[in-house]
């Protein structure tokens, strides 16, 4: 086995409550990039990622949907990994973090942290659902800011005033979840003394500043909170949780935050396994220079991946960060994402209109080893896209490969031409520049000098006009060596543009009769002299804007589009935001007549609504579970407007019974309530005289 380090690379793992975004592929391409190029250098780098699988938000979730957290997760994982695949992010292994090598590790990390009496216990005071029977995270408690009086605000911070403090200074506070006053109450919770470490984290932190690892930007932020002191971290959590239970503290799990990097640990260690190495994992583990462990992550959670995560592997004896890559946030159009604009784009949704090294070009034009954040301007995107890759670069290869195969039998020259040899040193000179700063994550600026060398391989191409030389039989030898020259190049560049376009290079490599492809940088120093290369396809096509225009009306969010134009008389509308308007007359406003048999396809079914919240993240929607007798049912309905959701417990209503289940953001919505409604007021729900009860049939 070679002696050279083994590098760990992992990115900050996607918690399996929702899609991949194009938020989330910032940093996931900058990272597949960066280790890409690393193997193309000759690194020994392994690649993982793992769903971050555990938490309050993704049990709730899971409830919502009438399936077990097993089952919801088993689902994310599968989508999460397809989507990073389809955008060529290459892990060697992509986990979960809930799996037993991680219950495995992260017990052996806690017990390591107890007998070093690095922990604690203590009563906390917290809020608490009565109605629900669970604690509530401070993101599940609203009530009216404290500071401005602002309505529906968070626990912890208001968004009209930027006023941060504790759930228990809200006024008139509610639980999210149930619409229940929410009760303080004491309980146990688990603490990790940050303080016990201070010493060994100041002395990771000045190793880091020395051999590098962490940006000037994180340094200064850590130094702060050096200076505003460390206090004890609170890693417990009582059920119900989604989680690993804590071992000899019955009914107390681990936050998620503690077993999350973890699993980046936990991943590797199954991926040793199934290359049947698992002593790898064991030498891994120990601290010293024989391997290195980098995360990439964005800089909303530096401070789980610079205190908490080193302190957790001190506790333990293990090997700590080397590395803590931080990024910026994705804009779009200057923007915050936003899904009623069409800019939060989810990552399935981008694939499906586009190809994804697109993308990754766009984004390695302006990725640098800072922390600003990187906005996606579309009309840049595609303009760029399409003059550097189509334009520049393709078009290089492309504009000679024919004279190759029409004249030569599809055989390169056996020498370059004499006066511009040195072009070709040239070039290889300055993309040897371009190795270093990949390595230092200056994707930009690798970019820029990629396409100088491209635009002087194209100006060679035009001073030296092949098309011309070709019309004359006796300068042929002449047209053979300077197509050969561009084609050389081209090869050149597309070893260098590799670890950013691998899909569209992987077709260059079976243009260029690349055996094995470039495994290496060095592998086109040399130019394929003498070479026969296979005739010329298309490697990649113009952007088109009508793909960009459809990409964004498919991520805009009909959930908050305004509800279907109503009929001028009143009628019972279907309070599905997602619901196709109902065929009207345009004369009365009537919908067209249906037989009997039309009508008794619909299965209406009296309901009583048991539980009814806002859903954050929709303006116009509540989640409604409903009892129909003999089942109970999840209905996301449009009716925030009129209704506060806490008014509606108990209340019988109508719904559609065999509507199929619809797929939504926030879950499934198995049914459809109706209410009445139009241009005058509502919605107003429809109820059943009093006697009704649910599952009694309507009709
Ligand atoms: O912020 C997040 O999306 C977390 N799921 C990241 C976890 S990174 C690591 F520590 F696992
Ligand atoms: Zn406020």
């Amino acid at each position: 086995m070679s002696d050279q380090p083994r590098t760990l690379v992992t990115c900050a793992l996607p918690y399996a409550n929702g899609p991949i975004h194009l938020g989330h592929m910032v940093e996931h391409i900058q990272a597949d990039i960066f280790v890409r190029a690393a193997r193309m250098q000759g690194e020994r780098i392994d690649f993982v990622c793992a769903d971050d699988s555990h938490g309050t938000p993704i049990m709730l979730r899971a409830e919502r949907e009438g399936i077990t957290p097993g089952q919801l997760i088993d689902r994310i994982w599968h989508e999460h990994r397809a989507d990073l695949a389809d955008f060529g992010v290459a892990y060697d292994h992509y986990s979960t973090t809930n799996s037993e090598a991680n219950r495995e590790l992260t017990h052996r990390i806690w017990h390591a942290l107890v007998a070093r009496g690095a922990t604690d216990a203590r009563g906390v005071r917290q809020f608490y659902d009565p109605a629900k029977g669970m604690f509530l995270p401070d993101r599940y408690i609203k009530g009216e800011c404290p500071n401005c009086g602002a309505a529906d605000q968070y626990g912890d911070s208001c968004e009209v005033c930027g006023a941060t403090y504790s759930p228990t200074d809200l006024r008139n506070p509610r639980s999210v979840i149930s619409g229940a006053t929410p009760e303080l109450r004491e309980s146990i919770h688990h603490f990790v003394r940050l303080g016990t470490f201070e010493n060994e984290l100041r002395a990771w932190l000045d190793d880091r500043r020395a051999a590098g690892g962490l940006q000037p930007e994180v340094l200064n932020k850590l130094a702060e909170w050096f200076g505003e002191g460390l206090r004890d971290w609170d890693v417990s959590r009582d059920a119900p949780y989604f989680g690993f239970e804590i071992p000899d503290a019955p009914g107390k799990f681990f936050y998620v935050w503690v077993d999350a990097p973890i699993g980046y640990l936990a991943a590797f260690r199954e991926l040793c396994e199934h290359r049947g190495e698992p002593e790898a994992f064991v030498e891994f583990l120990r601290p010293g220079p024989h391997a290195r462990m980098v995360h990439f992550v964005g800089k909303d959670i530096i401070y789980f991946h610079t205190l908490f995560w080193p302190a957790m592997l001190m506790g333990a004896g293990l090997r700590t960060p080397d590395a803590v890559y931080v990024h910026g946030f994705l804009t779009v159009g200057g923007e915050k994402m936003s899904k009623s604009r069409g800019t939060f784009v989810n990552a399935r949704t981008y694939l499906a209109h586009l190809d994804p090294d697109y993308l990754r070009y766009y984004l390695a034009t302006m990725l640098g080893p800072t922390l600003v954040d990187l906005d996606l301007d579309l009309k840049a995107f595609e303009e760029r896209v399409n003059s550097h890759l189509v334009g520049k670069f393709v078009n290089l290869a492309s504009r000679c490969a024919g004279f190759i195969h029409r004249h030569f039998d599809g055989r390169l020259a056996d020498a370059l031409p004499e006066p511009e040899a040195g072009d070709y040193a040239e070039a290889v000179a300055q993309l040897a520049r371009v190795r270093q700063l990949y390595a230092a994550r200056d994707y930009a600026q690798a970019m820029r000098r990629i396409v100088e060398v491209v635009d002087r391989a194209n100006e060679y191409v035009a001073a030296r006009a092949p098309w011309a030389i070709a019309k004359d039989e006796a300068r042929r030898a002449e047209l053979h060596i300077v197509c050969t020259q561009a084609i050389a190049l081209f090869r050149l560049l597309a070893c260098h543009l590799k670890p950013v376009i691998p899909a569209t290079i992987a077709r260059a490599e079976s243009f260029l009769a690349e055996p094995g492809g470039f495994a290496r940088f060095e592998a086109a120093d040399v130019p394929p002299l003498g070479r026969r290369i296979a005739p010329f396809e298309a490697l990649m096509t113009r952007i088109d804007p009508k793909a960009i225009a459809a990409m964004i009306e498919a991520s805009k969010d009909s959930l908050d589009d305004p509800p279907p134009a109503a009929a001028p008389s009143a009628q019972a509308t279907p309070v599905d935001p997602l619901a196709p308007r109902p065929p009207r007359t345009a004369a009365e406003g009537h919908s067209a007549t249906i037989t009997i048999d039309d009508f008794a396809k619909i299965d209406l079914r009296i309901a009583r609504i048991v539980e009814a919240e806002a859903v954050p993240e929709a303006d116009k929607l509540l989640r409604l579970v409903l009892d129909l007798g003999s089942e109970r049912r999840q209905v996301f309905a449009g009716i925030k407007s009129a209704y506060d959701p806490a008014t509606l417990v108990g209340r019988l209503t109508v719904v559609v019974a065999n509507l199929a289940p619809r797929k939504m953001r926030f879950g499934i919505s198995e049914g459809m309530v109706l209410a009445a409604s139009d241009e005058r007021a509502g919605p107003f729900l429809l109820a059943p005289d009093a006697g009704a009860e649910p599952g009694m049939r309507v009709k």
